[in-house]
This record gives C-alpha cells, sequence and structure tokens, in this order.
C-alpha cells in the first residue's frame, strides 16, 4: 500500500498543556527527558477527524449534546466490519473514558469487601479501581514464559469458585504486555466467569491496534451465553489519538446489567458526553480504516527497528515483540538492578521518560514500558539513548 500519511513527521505537542511532553519535571523530577510514558501518540488525528471538528466548531454553538443515531451506527458498523463483533445499538452506553467506566461497574456490580479479579502486570488503573473502592484484589498474575504471556487457569479456577469473587476485569489486547488472547484464552477466561456468575469486563481499548499475524477476538463474540456476562469497553481514543476528547463506549448486551447500569450512571448524574467527542468520534470510526492501516504499518517498522536495535547492540534487554498496542515492554533482568537502580539509569542517565514496569503490579519489576507511537526519529534518539547506558 502506498503511504500518503507522513507519520515521519509527527507533531510538536510541547507547550500544548500535553500531559506527555509539558509536565516532565513534576512526572520524572528532571525537565529534558523524552518522554515516551502515557500511551497517546506523537500523531495528528486523522484528517477527516479533524476536519470534521473544524467543520463542528465553527458553528458556534456548544450547548448540549444528543448521541446521534448515526455515532452509534458507526460503531456498530466498526466492531462488526473490523472484529466481527454484532451488536445492537440499544445496547450502547457512554462514558468519558474507560478508566472511570471501569469505577463506575466495579461500584454498581460490587460491595465493598468483594473479589475482584485481575491479571498483573496490567494497566494500573484497574489495581486503584480495587484498592480505592475497597474491593479484595484477586491477582492471577500471568506467567512469563520464554514465547510470551500465559494464563493460569488452575488458580484462576480457584479465584472463580470462590463465593467473594464478583468480577474479572481484562485488558484484552493486554496492557502493557501486548499480548493478543486466542480464542481459546478467551473462552475459557469467560466461560469460567459465566459458570460461576462472575462479571467480566473486557476491556478491548486497544483491539485496534494489531499488528500482522494476529487477530483481535471480541470476547462477546464467543458465544450468546458469554456475551451475556460480559461487558466490553471500545473507544476511539487510543486508535486515533483522541484521549483528550473523553468519549468511550460501554456495550452491555444483557438487558438486566444495562437497566442497572443505567440506573446507576441516573443516581450519579452522569449524562451526555462531550460534544467534539462525539464529532470526533463518529468521524474516526466512518472515516479512519484506511488511516488505522497506514499507521499499524508505521508501528510495526518501529517494532522491526527496536527489535533489530536490541538484537544487534543490547541483547540484555528483551524485548516479547508485542502483538497488539502502541508500548513495548522492555525486560531488564539480565542487568540484576533493583528497580530504584533502572529507574535513575533510564531518567537521570539516559534522560528517557519511560513507565516504571513495577508500576503495573506484581510481575513488573526488572521491566520498563515504551510508547513507540511516534515518529522514528524519536524512537532513534531513544535507542541511541540507551545503548549510551545500557551498553
Ligand atoms: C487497558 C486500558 N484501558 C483504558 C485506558 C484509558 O482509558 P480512558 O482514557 O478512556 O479512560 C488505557 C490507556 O492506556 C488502557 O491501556
Amino acid at each position: 500500500m502506498k503511504n500518503k500519511c507522513n507519520f515521519d513527521k509527527g507533531i510538536d505537542r510541547r507547550n500544548t498543556n500535553c500531559i506527555k511532553w509539558d509536565i516532565n519535571h513534576l512526572i520524572f523530577g528532571e525537565k529534558d527527558v523524552l518522554p515516551m510514558w502515557v500511551a497517546d501518540m506523537d500523531f495528528e488525528a486523522p484528517p477527516k477527524v479533524i476536519e470534521a471538528l473544524i467543520d463542528r466548531a465553527k458553528h458556534g454553538a456548544y450547548g448540549y449534546t444528543l448521541h446521534p443515531r448515526s455515532l452509534k451506527e458507526a460503531i456498530t458498523d466498526w466492531e462488526f466490519r473490523r472484529h466481527n463483533l454484532k451488536i445492537q445499538s440499544d445496547w450502547i452506553s457512554f462514558s468519558p473514558g474507560i478508566v472511570p467506566a471501569v469505577n463506575f461497574f466495579v461500584d454498581c456490580f460490587t460491595k465493598e469487601g468483594d473479589g475482584i479479579i485481575i491479571q498483573t502486570p496490567v494497566y494500573y488503573p484497574f489495581i486503584y479501581a480495587c484498592d480505592r473502592n475497597n474491593r479484595k484484589l484477586v491477582n492471577n498474575q500471568l506467567i512469563q514464559t520464554k514465547n510470551g504471556y500465559e494464563i493460569n487457569f488452575d488458580q484462576l479456577e480457584d479465584q472463580l469458585s470462590d463465593p467473594d469473587t464478583k468480577m474479572m476485569i481484562i485488558s484484552s489486547p493486554h496492557n502493557p504486555v501486548g499480548k493478543v488472547f486466542t480464542a481459546d484464552e478467551l473462552t475459557k477466561m469467560a466461560e469460567f466467569c459465566a459458570d460461576n456468575g462472575v462479571i467480566l469486563i473486557s476491556d478491548e481499548i486497544h483491539q485496534d491496534i494489531i499488528f500482522s499475524g494476529n487477530e483481535h477476538i471480541c470476547t462477546s463474540s464467543l458465544s450468546e451465553k458469554i456475551a451475556q456476562n460480559t461487558i466490553t469497553c471500545v473507544a476511539p481514543s487510543k486508535t486515533f489519538n483522541l484521549a483528550g476528547l473523553g468519549f468511550s463506549a460501554l456495550i452491555i448486551p444483557d438487558e438486566e446489567k444495562r437497566n442497572k447500569f443505567q440506573k446507576y450512571m441516573d443516581a450519579k448524574g452522569i449524562h451526555g458526553s462531550n460534544l467534539f467527542g462525539i464529532i470526533a468520534g463518529e468521524a474516526a470510526y466512518r472515516h479512519g480504516n484506511d488511516w488505522l492501516n497506514e499507521l499499524l504499518i508505521y508501528l510495526e517498522g518501529n517494532i522491526d527497528y527496536m527489535e533489530n536495535f536490541f538484537k544487534e547492540h543490547l541483547p540484555k534487554i528483551k524485548m516479547q515483540r508485542p502483538q497488539s498496542t502502541y508500548l513495548a515492554w522492555l525486560n531488564f533482568r539480565e542487568y540484576g538492578y533493583s528497580q530504584k537502580e533502572l529507574v535513575d539509569k533510564m531518567v537521570k542517565e539516559a534522560k528517557l521518560g519511560l513507565n516504571d514496569g513495577s508500576a503495573f503490579g506484581a510481575g513488573g519489576e526488572g521491566f520498563m514500558r515504551l510508547n513507540f507511537a511516534c515518529p522514528r526519529s524519536t524512537i532513534e534518539e531513544a535507542m541511541k539513548r540507551m545503548k549510551t547506558v545500557f551498553s
């Protein structure tokens, strides 16, 4: 395919109140680090999205807004075309983000002291959703093998059969380990949950960032029984770089759960979405397909570059090739550093702002997470800096 988008160009995000670029001193205690952490991209959104936002902005009135039927159609079409997931538009609710949605689900469907299963190392807001809402965190830690991460199904079966366990939250695909779960793995997890009356929250925010040779399976597409027990979270935010617009969609096929959740949202007074999130989300889902295909090729080029660089210059840094997400999960364990030493070396010596792997819970020690959704030149610079400090 001919590349029409110039991802090499990137975009200068400094001095735009950008979390990734403008608060280095607060996050890393150093001003001059190259930030490669929070999961958004250093690329412009698709041109059609920018056009739609400008058109709407020109109107001049930004009052309360509906979720138009066309928006729900754009989401259902996208899910069907791209992921073979058949959903009805009335199964969709909206949330300003998936992180708040996960917390709403915890609050709505479980009570204090209930057990919630997560799989560390995992996106740390899942850990907070348990801890900060006084739920019992039940860790079905992923098992690291030579060929990637696997699920500890024996442990999971035990954990699900505990009557205190009420919910399981998965990141599918998995942030930070970059794993795309197979249909077998998902079926087993989701069937276990359904059989034990444990509601499954399938956070599929990374579902569109899938690299060649891998296929994302939507949990809810596996069977009717699974769909009825699963809530799926999707969003255009990671895929099209719209995270600042506060827009995500929640798919709840089971009527009872849907009504309960709607009542909960009504009771909290959470209605509506950000007008510009709606406009951008619909434009992205309607017109973003080709742009996304080009993005994936570019990101895969970044993976190739890092993989070759590590092999050639830094063989002690192990990178399991990500199957999904624009987040590389880098294993520094061979160096034998303490986590503090590792983070200090990365920040103070290499001047690189990666995520500290230990933030992702048990299993994250000795790792760092690097966001590679940036121009190749940024990756080259980061590799150069790492080589100076870690070779
Ligand atoms: C698994 C996962 N869920 C949710 C989010 C963020 O969701 P939101 O910005 O919609 O709250 C992220 C961002 O990195 C993520 O990796």
